[in-house]
């Protein structure tokens, strides 16, 4: 697929997905929702890409949301479409068998907001802001914000972020859990990439497992749960980085992980 609105790139084994529509505030037209579609397909078959890192273009918006010029054309059948869609694409990236890293770069709103939710860690800038704005607009979240807000950070200030519309600043998105870790524009994506490849490091089979097990939450009762991580954990053991990682450790040096 040729990209019109997204950026893409591997550097040290983290695929950059960049939303590009700066002039727009990297709001989400249909054609970038399926460029994102596309571009998580290719980075699910890419072996040579262990985390995800997705930003936006431009100091001011990570994405200042579902682009609202084609909001306003939506009906009652087209509605149902849109948010399926969104829905879809961002549940592809929630259950990545890699790990998902939002550099927010300024506004996440609405479907920005949502975005960085069905992503696996948060990282903001100090002039990041976050919100779902919709109901200034006439309309609830629609891709997903009501479900992963309120699982994510308190219920109570989740709905009152609903509620109100209004935006929360890095600093406050910090102290509610909303994201990781804050830091200025200038060091955001040097600090992001820190991470990512601190991840990368580690022997890719755990790291995999470790994210279908946390993700198993959300369909497990704490019993089911416990048995799916003790298989997972069975099975990491038959790796060759579970060998390597524990033979590193006794022999007092690094462990070099083929990622088998
Ligand atoms: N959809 C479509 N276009 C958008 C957009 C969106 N969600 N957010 C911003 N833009 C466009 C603006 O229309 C403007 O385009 P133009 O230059 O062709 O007129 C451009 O991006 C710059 O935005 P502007 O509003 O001029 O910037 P600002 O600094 O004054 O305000 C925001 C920034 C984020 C506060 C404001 O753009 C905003 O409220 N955006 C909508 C946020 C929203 O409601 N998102 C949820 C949608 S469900």
């Amino acid at each position: 697929m040729n990209y019109q609105n997204i950026l893409f790139e591997i550097k040290n084994h983290t695929g950059i997905v960049t939303i590009n529509r700066p002039d727009k505030l990297n709001a989400l037209n249909g054609q970038t929702v399926l460029e994102l579609e596309d571009i998580f397909s290719v980075i699910k078959n890419n072996s040579e890409v262990f985390v995800v890192v997705i930003t936006g273009s431009g100091e001011k918006a990570f994405v200042a949301g579902a682009d609202i010029s084609e909001l306003n054309k939506l009906d009652v059948i087209s509605a149902k479409e849109f948010s399926e869609k969104g829905n879809k694409v961002f549940k592809a990236i929630e259950t990545l068998e890699k790990p998902v890293i939002a550099a927010v770069n300024g506004f996440a709103l609405g479907g920005g907001c949502e975005l960085a939710l069905a992503c696996h860690i948060r990282i903001a800038s100090e002039n990041a802001k976050f919100g779902q704005p919709e109901v200034n607009l006439g309309i609830i979240p629609g891709y997903g914000g009501t479900q992963r807000l309120s699982r994510l950070i308190n219920s109570s200030r989740a709905l009152e972020m609903i509620l109100t519309g209004d935006l929360v600043t890095a600093e406050e998105a910090l102290r509610i859990g909303l994201v990781n870790k804050v830091f200025s524009s200038a060091e955001l994506l040097t600090k992001t990439f820190e991470l990512a490849d601190k991840i990368s490091a580690k022997g890719q089979q755990a790291i995999r497992f470790a994210l279908k097990s946390v993700r198993a939450t959300d369909n497990f009762s704490l019993t089911e749960g416990l048995a799916y991580e003790a298989s997972l954990f069975s099975l990491v053991c038959g790796t060759e980085d579970f060998k390597e990682g524990t033979a590193a450790f006794l022999e007092k040096r690094k462990p070099n992980f083929k990622h088998r």
